[in-house]
């Protein structure tokens, strides 16, 4: 690990290339996002339940759970989509499946890090819909639309990204990085030599 300037947002780690979101334009994308969430469901007598998404999301989900100030509850699925590397296999495999008996009452907001193909979002939407939830929408801190297979938005974003392998925030390769504070682009010589 090296450590650069001091600061919170320039802390550096020695694989990434450059940080692409800094932990300050982070903060105020979920602020902005959380806002968007309590305009959309204040007043609903009914519940929202956040669904973390395993385990990339977790980190994004800490921080919009503290910010969103309607009543939620949270709970976790663990699917997954992509191979050991870099691309995504297509496949999706429930790992970890959501066990309720109010799905009926409840509005899930489905709670992602990032979207690619969009085949896990676009699958578990039907996925949740299909096992009786009152509605299913989709939350995403990132999405890289270039990289579509199906067609498929969510409901509310954060930020739209190019192409690039990103890590931290949850993000990982290999399960590394994920416990960096911001979104960073690894430098290609860490992937192409494993
Ligand atoms: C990532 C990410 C999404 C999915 C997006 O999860 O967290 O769940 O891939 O890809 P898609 O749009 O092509 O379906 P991953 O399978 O890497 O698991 P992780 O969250 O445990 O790292």
């Amino acid at each position: 690990m090296t450590r650069t300037l001091p600061g919170r947002d320039t802390v550096m780690h020695s694989d990434i290339e450059r940080v692409l979101i800094s932990e300050t334009e982070i903060d105020e994308i979920i602020t902005r996002i959380a806002k968007e969430i309590d305009r959309d469901y204040s007043g609903s007598d009914r519940k929202l339940l956040l669904l973390c998404i395993l385990k990339g999301s977790v980190v994004f989900m800490g921080e919009l759970m503290k910010k969103i100030t309607v009543p939620v509850e949270i709970d976790f699925m663990k699917v997954s989509s992509y191979g050991a590397g870099t691309s995504s296999s297509g496949n999706i495999n429930i790992m970890l499946d959501l066990y309720r008996r109010d799905l009926d009452s409840c509005d899930i907001l489905i709670v992602e890090d990032i979207i690619d193909s969009g085949r896990t979002l676009s699958y578990l939407v039907n996925y949740l819909t299909l096992k009786g939830a009152k509605s299913v929408r989709t939350v995403t801190l990132l999405d890289k639309p270039s990289r579509r297979e199906v067609d498929f938005q969510p409901d509310y974003h954060g930020m739209i990204i190019p192409d690039l392998f990103v890590v931290g925030y949850g993000l990982d390769y290999n399960e590394k990085y994920r416990a960096l504070p911001f979104v960073g682009i690894l430098k290609p010589e860490v992937y192409t030599h494993n």
